[in-house]
């Protein structure tokens, strides 16, 4: 049996990079942070801070940049409409905002002040992570499941400890970060490699990384020294790759299914699946087969 010594260190902390300008969904995004752009009925940002809690994170931080302040804004509580609200006795709207209100101090906001790529804007979160493990989650990816991605990780986390990256096959690799695998239990996968954004005939595997990572603290010291890769950003896979070489590294095929909200058809495609599970599910359906049925009239 497992001494409590050996266990891994418990995952507490959560660093969510929202600095980037959401080109590939302007012009929406020259009026609100892409983060913000609401699926459904609240912004995509709300549904992995919402993951992140169901897998017991404490702490999120947020590493933002200029142009992002409605970010905070939107976790703080907003006076005027609660007591609206409370004077109306609209319990069920006041309960809907109360969902977006963390406990107090359990959110940072630290600025990545240059674009310098992803593995850059997690390093920028290191003094407030410290020395202990923590999750990475990319909010432009959106996890469907149940029990939460996260919380699926978390699980595997506690058996095997070391590093742990979200990964599902995918038809076009030459747009992520993809691993090489070396042998699977499972759904768990321990891994021999990983690249980010290789060519589409030099994929190790359909196998990419989708956006929800643990990591041991280690990392930062590598993302210190990292030098640029693809597309000329500092990448997070480069470090992860030089971790690997020190750290048990598994990949978790989680169960449930990943929106990429990465362009404009993926938002409309995440919200139409959130409306589609949520308690209005039948009146959007009827909705979607009327749009498809009048289509170009
Ligand atoms: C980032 C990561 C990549 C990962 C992807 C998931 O790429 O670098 O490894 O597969 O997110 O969305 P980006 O989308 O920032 O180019």
């Amino acid at each position: 049996m497992a001494s409590a010594s050996t266990s891994p260190r418990t995952l507490r902390k959560a660093v969510l990079p929202v600095a980037g300008f959401g080109t590939r969904v302007l012009p929406a995004t020259k009026a609100i942070p892409k983060e913000l752009l609401p699926v459904f009925d609240r912004p995509a940002i709300q549904y992995v801070v919402d993951e992140a809690l169901a897998a017991g994170i404490e702490h999120i931080v947020f590493v933002t940049g200029r142009n992002k302040g409605a970010i905070e804004d939107y976790f703080d509580r907003s006076y005027e409409l609660e007591v609206t609200l409370q004077a109306k006795n609209k319990a069920e709207q006041l309960a809907e905002i109360g969902l977006s209100v963390p406990v107090a101090g359990s959110m940072s906001f630290v600025r990545q002040q240059a674009a310098l790529g992803l593995g850059h804007a997690v390093w920028c979160a290191r003094d407030i992570i410290g020395d202990e493990p923590f999750a990475v989650m990319l909010p432009d990816m959106l996890m469907m499941a149940k029990p939460s991605c996260l919380a699926q990780m978390v699980d595997a986390y506690n058996k095997v400890g070391g590093n742990i990256i979200a990964v599902e096959p995918t038809d076009t690799p030459e747009r992520y970060g993809v691993i090489t695998p070396e042998s699977r239990d499972g759904r768990l996968i321990k891994m021999k490699g990983m690249v980010e954004k290789p060519k589409r005939e030099e994929a190790p595997s359909n196998l990419f990384i989708s956006g929800r990572y643990i990591l041991q603290p280690e990392i930062f010291a590598l993302l210190e020294s990292q030098r640029p890769g693809a597309g000329n950003e500092i990448q997070l896979t480069d470090s992860m790759a030089r971790l690997m070489n020190v750290q048990k590294f598994h990949a978790l095929e989680y169960e449930g299914t990943t929106y990429d909200c990465g362009d404009k058809v993926g938002y409309m495609r995440a919200s139409a699946a959130y409306a589609l599970a949520s308690e209005h599910g039948d009146d959007v359906a009827a909705v979607m087969r009327d749009l498809l049925a009048n289509r170009g009239k």
